[in-house]
């Protein structure tokens, strides 16, 4: 039993991330050690139900009792109406505080799981395994859970951190290319604002791990799990380091939000563009490189990621995307707040941003007067 691991150092609250190829199989040995009861409920994304029925059998075996809920594909599941469907179905199982759930999808299903977690029988233990290349690298290390309201995403939720997070590798099998390479703009991320050999490693390497070699995914997800780690283990409650993981995030927030999550611009591509408008920003107010966001719209495009605009088919406006910046959760009393990198590997936190410049950086990338 071969795997990496990746502790995430919170006190009492401390927990380590496991990867590998194959630990599904073996669920009970990774996971049965932690249980305060032998009596787990899986909540399980309906692409993965194979991938639980694997962990069904190994849990089985071990004499944990295992129930399972499937929860639909997509977004809209992480609602109220999603989370009181959840926790309706959770309770006919007779859950006592001793149960432990298991998250098994993507980030929907991580957010989704946790944040039932956090309030089934006022808090039940739960571990968290992703089965997106972005749930593996992002959402599920750090204890953000929470589900999408009208007035925006992710504005319920609570900090509450799983008992541990298990990752296995051959799940991403089944993972469609989109879905992958949405995850992979998160992987650049931590290079971008922490590591530039990182950055530098993912344009020689980023080819071959997305087409599938196991052990470049395999160091690719710990690098990253140990960058979010770090960063969580700093500031959990992100009082100020934590929003460095908001690169490109303001931009890509806005165009998602403009573009109306029908699944037309996954969030990981936002992200992408986002990122290279973050460069652009950057640049603009002289504090990094001119080039670095080139640099960066060319190994998108080298492993496939749309790097402009004007290639998602959308009809966007210049308004239309910048009147969300002051939405963002992050823009404090209207003054514009953005994540800027003051080099490949180096991001701080900018406030006071003028809105112009943003609004330039939007306009530049709609007319194409800045391109790739
Ligand atoms: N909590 C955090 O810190 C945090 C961080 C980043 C993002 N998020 C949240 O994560 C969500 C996005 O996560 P996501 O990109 O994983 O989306 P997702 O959970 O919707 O999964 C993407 C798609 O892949 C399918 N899928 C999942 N695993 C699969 C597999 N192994 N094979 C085939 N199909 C599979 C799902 O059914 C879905 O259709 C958003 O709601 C976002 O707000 C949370
Ligand atoms: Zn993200």
């Amino acid at each position: 039993m071969s795997f990496t691991t990746v502790p995430v150092a919170l006190g009492a609250r401390s927990y380590d991330i496991r990867i590998g190829s194959g630990l599904l199989a073996e669920a009970a040995q990774h996971l049965a050690p932690l249980l305060a009861a032998p009596k787990v409920i899986l909540v399980v994304d309906e692409a993965v139900e194979m991938v639980a029925r694997t962990m069904l059998l190994s849990l089985a075996k071990h004499g944990i009792a295992t129930d399972i809920v499937t929860i639909p594909a997509g977004e809209a599941a992480k609602s109220f109406a999603g989370l009181e469907a959840l926790i309706n179905r959770l309770l006919e199982y007779a859950p006592d505080r001793k149960t432990t759930l298991i998250a098994v999808g993507g980030g929907v299903v991580g957010d989704l799981a946790g944040f039932a977690a956090s309030i089934l029988l006022r808090g039940v233990d739960f571990i968290q395994v992703p089965t997106t290349l972005l749930a593996q690298v992002d959402s599920s290390v750090g204890g953000k859970t929470g589900i999408n309201t009208r007035a925006g995403k992710n504005l319920v939720g609570s900090f509450y951190q799983p008992r541990r997070v298990l990752i296995d590798l051959d799940v991403l099998t089944t993972l469609p290319p989109r879905e992958l390479k949405a995850g992979y703009a998160e992987i650049l991320k931590y290079g971008l604002i922490m590591d530039a050999e990182f950055f530098a490693w993912c344009e020689r390497e980023g080819e071959k791990l997305l087409a599938g070699n196991i052990a470049l995914r395999e160091l690719a997800i710990a690098t990253c799990c140990h960058k979010k780690a770090q960063i969580v283990g700093e500031d959990e409650r992100e009082s100020d380091r934590r929003a460095l993981l908001n690169f490109g995030h303001t931009f890509g927030h806005a165009l998602e939000a403009e573009a109306g999550y029908d699944g037309s611009l996954l969030h990981g591509e936002a992200v992408a563009i986002g990122m290279v408008m973050g460069c652009r920003l950057s640049e603009k107010l002289g504090l990094l490189a001119q080039g670095s966001a080139m640099r960066l719209a060319r190994h998108l495009r080298a492993v496939g990621m749309k790097t402009q605009l004007s290639e998602t088919g959308h009809a966007w406006q210049v308004e239309g995307i910048t009147r969300h910046f002051v939405r963002d959760k992050k823009a404090e009393a209207g003054a514009l707040t953005f994540i800027v990198l003051e080099a490949i590997g180096q991001a701080s936190i900018l406030k006071n941003v003028a809105p112009e410049l943003a609004r330039e950086v939007v306009a530049e990338m709609l007319e194409g007067t800045w391109s790739t």
